[in-house]
């Protein structure tokens, strides 16, 4: 069993990596800015009051611990010297990093290009040189992470909603048990400063999505008006070699599958106890 884990920002994520990285270190601690608020579910010695914005609080981090960034990296200033104070070059360090970090648009192509670790990037963009800095300088593994959904964050409720709409646009998704397990097998056996693309392997256009929502769960959609880019198919090669050495795989791989599941639990927690 590992030492003990450090979760750096306590939102949706880390709510499913907290319970499955128990049962691989002996202790792990989750942090916020605001923990007496937002870490209600966490026992009070695993809390931790961490803002990056706030040097004073970065003192509280636990000294040796492996850590696991759950929030965009910036500014690329403060991530700079909280690196150096926390001595992120001796740890093992996770980052959740966003498939947004990829060009856009740059083809023509349709259905677009499939992205793997080795396509370019926007650097440009202050979140993904605030990867950049942790995976060169202190052996950040960076996970580029698809769209994450899962209970309470369904895409049924988007397209319900007008969040999304019907349209050629390649959408990524993950399903957030899946990232949680890719996390863990990310600290355990990630190799330091690689990259990891992390989705369920099965780009889909918004028009199929919504078509088929329509037909199994009767969610009406609208067609979108605005001019899309293509979007992208990430491919996600590695990071099925990286759950094989932790010996698990993928269990949402179909989007529809998970899709009812999540839908089963709403409406049980919806319904009346008796
Ligand atoms: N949502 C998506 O579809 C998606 C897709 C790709 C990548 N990602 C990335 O994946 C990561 C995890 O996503 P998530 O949806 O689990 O995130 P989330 O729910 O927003 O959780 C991150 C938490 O970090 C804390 N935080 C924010 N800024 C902070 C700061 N300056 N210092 C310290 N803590 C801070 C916040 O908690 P407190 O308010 O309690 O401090 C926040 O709830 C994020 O980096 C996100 O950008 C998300």
């Amino acid at each position: 069993m590992h030492q003990a884990l450090t979760i750096l920002g306590s939102g949706y994520t880390a709510r499913y990596v907290l319970p499955l990285a128990e049962q691989h270190y002996a202790l792990v601690f989750a942090t916020s800015r605001d923990p007496d608020q937002h870490l209600v579910d966490v026992k009070p010695e695993q809390r931790i009051r961490f803002d990056l914005t706030q040097p004073e609080t970065w003192q509280l981090i636990p000294p040796t611990t492996d850590l696991l960034w759950c929030f965009p990296a910036i500014p690329i200033e403060l991530v700079q010297q909280f690196a150096d104070t926390v001595l992120l070059r001796t740890r093992r360090l996770v980052v959740l990093a966003s498939t947004s970090a990829y060009d856009d648009g740059l083809s023509t192509e349709y259905p677009p290009p499939w992205v793997d670790e080795t396509a370019s990037i926007d650097a440009s963009k202050p979140r993904v040189q605030g990867e950049e800095l942790l995976r060169t300088s202190c052996g950040a593994i960076i996970l580029r992470v698809s769209g994450i959904y899962g209970p309470h964050r369904s895409p049924l409720h988007w397209i319900q909603t007008g969040r999304v709409a019907r349209s050629r646009k390649f959408v990524n998704l993950i399903h957030v048990e899946d990232l949680a397990a890719t996390s863990l097998a990310a600290l355990r056996h990630g190799q330091e400063g690689t990259i990891y693309n992390v989705s369920d392997g099965t780009p889909r256009t918004w028009e199929e999505i919504c078509q088929t929502v329509e037909q199994r769960w009767a969610v009406r959609s609208s067609v979108s008006r605005e001019p899309q880019s293509m979007g992208k198919r990430i491919a996600n090669q590695r990071m099925r070699e990286l759950l094989k050495a932790d010996g698990v795989s993928l269990r949402y791989e179909d989007l529809y599958h998970a899709l009812h599941g999540i839908q089963e639990a709403s409406v049980n927690e919806a319904a009346p106890s008796r």
